[in-house]
Order: C-alpha cells, then structure tokens, then sequence
C-alpha cells in the first residue's frame, strides 16, 4: 500500500485537472444569472467528495444557495473534524484587466489564474484531494465531515439560518472546525491565523429634488445630492483617519504595549508592502503600525460610489439622487448591530435639511473573532507546519471576515482552526487571481499532517 505522500505525487497532475475544472465553473454568489452555475459547483465538490471516499454526500437546500455536506466517519471513537470552505466566487470585474479568462484558469510560473483560484476554490480542493489520499492509502486517522456553502461572498445567510436549527447541529458536530480561506505570510513563512475582523456593509442613498436638473438653469441654487454625500461620506474620518462615529470606539479593547510589541514582531517589510501594490506612502489611523491597522483597529471603507452621469462626454445634470456602497470592519467586543446602529443615527444626521437619507444593511454582518492557541486543534496545525514547511507557523491576526465562524464559535462551541494557504499576493477578489502550485500541494501534506498530529495528540 502506497504511503499518503506518495500519493498525492503520484496523482498531483490529475488534481490540478480537476481543480481547473471546478475553476471553469462562474459560480458567483451575488449575481442572480449565475444560480445555475452555482448548483454545478455544489454538484461538482457533491461528486467529487464521493469520489474521493466519502460515505455519503448530499446538497442540503437552505434559503439561500445549497450547501455541500459529506462525512467519511471511519470510527466514532476517533476524533471527528468538520471541514468548512466555500465554492462560491466574487464577480470578475473588471474583466479588462484580467491578462487571461477569469473562468478559463491557465497555469503560469508554477501558479493557477483564475477567480477563485485562492479564494476559496483551490483551497477547497486540497481537503477533498487530501481526503482522496488518506482514503486510497487506508490511512485516515479521524472522521471528517464536510460543509461547504455557497454564500460565503455574500454574507452566509443560508448556512446561517441552518445553524439556527438546533436539530441541525448533530448533523455537523465535531471536535474541531478546520478552515482554508485564509492567508500565510510567505512560501517562506507559513502562519496560522488567530483573528478575523467582522464586518457590516451599508447601501446609502441621498435623494434631493424630485428629478435631474439642468445644472445651469438650476446650479448653485439647489443642493447637489452628489456633492453633498461627497461631503457626508468623508465627515466619516477625522483628519487623523479616527472613524467619527460618536460611539464608534467605545468598545475596541486598548491592546497592552506587550501585546501590541508581540504582534509587530510578525515579519513585515513597509517598503515591499507599498511596492507590492503600487503606493508610496500608507494612509491610516494615526499612532498605530499597518499590522495593528489590519489587525486590531477597525476601519470603514466606501466600494463604490455612484449617480448622475457617467457616460460618454459630457452632460451637465444635477443629479436627484446619488448612492454609496460602504463597509465597517471591526474587532473583538465591537458589536456588529450597535455600530449598525450608531452608523445608522449618525450618517442621518450628517444629511442637510432638504435632502433625504436613506441607509440600508446591506447583507449578512458578522462580528470578529479571536481564537483559542491553547487548544489541541491548534497545536496539531503549528505541528502540521513544522512537519511540511519546516518551520513553525507564527500566529497573525488578519483583516478579512469570515462571517460563518463567529456563529460556528457560538452555535457549535468547538476549536476552530484557520490553516489558510493563499499569499496576499494571490489579489484576491482582484484581477488575476492565482494560487500557488506549490501551495496547493504543501496544502494536501499539510491538512494530513494534521489530522495525523490530532488523532495522535487525542489519544493522549
Ligand atoms: N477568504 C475571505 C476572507 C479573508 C481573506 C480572510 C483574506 C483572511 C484573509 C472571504 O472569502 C471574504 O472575502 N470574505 C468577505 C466577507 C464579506 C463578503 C461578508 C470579506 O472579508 O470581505
Ligand atoms: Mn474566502
Ligand atoms: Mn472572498
């Protein structure tokens, strides 16, 4: 019998194949002309989950998107590990500035381009083919369960609602939660993520007259919704980048000087940092490093921005309406509905007399995490990465929002492992997307490693 590592060699290239077939899939989450393509992922991890060995996998429908479960249960007395990821993708634009197809993946320098290559498609894919090779060489030492939704690019509304379903949790209980979908600092440098920010989006709209004017017979005399929401919007900083919502800090946790040394000692070049993406100076809350901005601190971004016209040449109009798009990440102890709140009272009363506010949630929000280094979960993945990069991982607290697992935390209660595989580089919901090769397979040794590393440090 082949040992798993020889395995997953053997098999590497027919993986990628596959992979690149459940990349040719547009399966994004937000765009309503896309619901077939989404039951085609579901469908396609469904198949390949059995493929793989799992006893039994099915499409669970919710209110939303279906999610994808599985189960290869080899002994319940054996640790049991829920495996958690999405299929879903963001949109592809802007598409012209894609150098190859969004859908149509192409492999350049070792790396995989395509939307959704790192986010979260490929790192899915190195659980189930993780699971192919410890199923095939009869050596998976836990049982393993499989969630994958989605919806996880619009707020996990579905999965949310299932989690709201008590009977529903046997379903999925397990020991430990096991999550690719995050970053690690390098090739060099493997990590292991200790800390998500949460997130809550908004859709606002500003409406003045009761339709577009001629901005000369009307200019200078009547408020110009866009230049007014212009205004409104960029009352949300202070001139030191402190988010001026009354309330808003209230409940962000000062970090001691200790804890804020421990997370600068994260390896991180400024310089490189600003080259990567083209800047050459950083903008942000003033007294606080670009780590602890993305790590600890929340922030408030606008996406888009939108109204009166945007098309060819010129049109002088006064538009009656304009719109933004816009987003809170925030931290430990920040809850998500009372900055709803406080956003909400706020931004209204920034709108001048004779304009009208209209401000809407926009979809699922989440409050952050922190997670448990202490538990066995934890100490199986820091093993895992020694085993497979030779390195121990260092714990780093990021940015991004998985809105899932701050209710798996509260609904489930069990460890939850965030063993991400992706390089900030891999531009994410950008153009030209990839995910290294390289990541893809140090990911499968790894995700064995660890359940080898857990069933071993359980027996204790
Ligand atoms: N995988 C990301 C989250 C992420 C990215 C975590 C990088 C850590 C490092 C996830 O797919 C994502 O994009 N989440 C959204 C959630 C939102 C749409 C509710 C996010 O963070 O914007
Ligand atoms: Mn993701
Ligand atoms: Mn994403």
């Amino acid at each position: 019998m082949a040992n798993s590592s020889n395995y997953i060699v053997t098999h590497n290239n027919r993986f990628i194949e596959e992979l690149i077939e459940f990349l040719r899939i547009p399966s994004i989450s937000t765009l309503s002309e896309h619901t077939g393509d989404i039951r085609r992922a579901a469908d396609f991890v469904k198949d390949k989950l059995l493929a793989a060995g799992a006893d039994k996998a099915w499409l669970v429908e919710t209110i939303g998107h279906p999610l994808v479960y599985g189960e290869k249960i080899v002994d319940p007395k054996l640790p049991t590990v829920l495996v958690y990821g999405h299929y879903d993708v963001q949109p592809a634009d802007p598409y012209e500035l894609w150098n190859s197809e969004p859908f149509d993946p192409i492999i350049k320098e070792n790396k995989i381009f395509a939307r959704g290559a790192a986010d979260d498609k490929g790192q899915v894919y190195i659980h189930v083919k993780a699971l192919e090779a410890m199923v095939a060489t009869q050596s998976l030492p836990c049982n393993i369960k499989f969630l994958i939704e989605g919806e996880e690019e619009k707020g996990s509304e579905g999965l949310t609602a299932f989690l709201e379903g008590p009977h529903n949790h046997d379903l999925i209980q397990a020991d430990a939660i096991l999550v690719s979908d995050t970053t690690i600092l390098s090739m060099d440098q493997p990590s292991l993520t200790t800390g998500l920010r949460g997130i809550i989006y908004f859709e606002v709209t500003l409406t003045g007259p009761n339709r577009d004017l001629h901005s000369g017979v009307y200019g200078g005399a009547v408020g110009n919704p866009i230049n007014i929401l212009c205004k409104m919007l960029a009352a949300l900083h202070d001139e030191n980048k402190h988010i001026t919502i009354p309330g808003f800090y209230d409940k962000v946790p000062s970090m001691t000087d200790a804890e804020r040394t421990e997370l600068n000692k994260v390896p991180f070049d400024l310089l490189d940092y600003q080259q990567s993406i083209g800047i050459d100076e950083v903008i942000g809350e003033e007294g606080y490093t670009t780590l602890e901005r993305v790590g600890i601190r929340p922030s408030l971004d606008i996406h888009g921005i939108w109204g009166g016209y945007i098309g060819k040449g010129a049109k002088t109009v006064l538009p009656a309406q304009a719109h933004a798009k816009l987003s809170m990440r925030l931290v430990p102890n920040q809850d998500a509905n009372e900055v709803a709140e406080a956003f909400t009272k706020y931004f209204s009363s920034l709108a001048p007399k004779g304009t009208r506010v209209q401000i809407k949630l926009g979809h699922g929000g989440c409050n952050a995490i922190v997670l448990s280094q202490d538990s066995t979960a934890f100490q199986a993945a820091q093993h895992a990465f020694g085993n497979v990069w030779g390195k121990r991982p260092i714990a780093t607290r990021e940015g991004g929002s998985i809105p899932i697992i701050a209710k798996f935390k509260e609904k489930l209660g069990c460890d939850i492992v965030l063993m991400g595989f992706s390089l900030d580089s891999d531009a994410i919901h950008s153009p030209n997307e990839h995910f290294s090769l390289t990541a893809f397979s140090k990911g499968i040794s790894t995700v064995i490693s660890f359940y080898e590393n857990l069933a071993e440090l359980s027996k204790k």
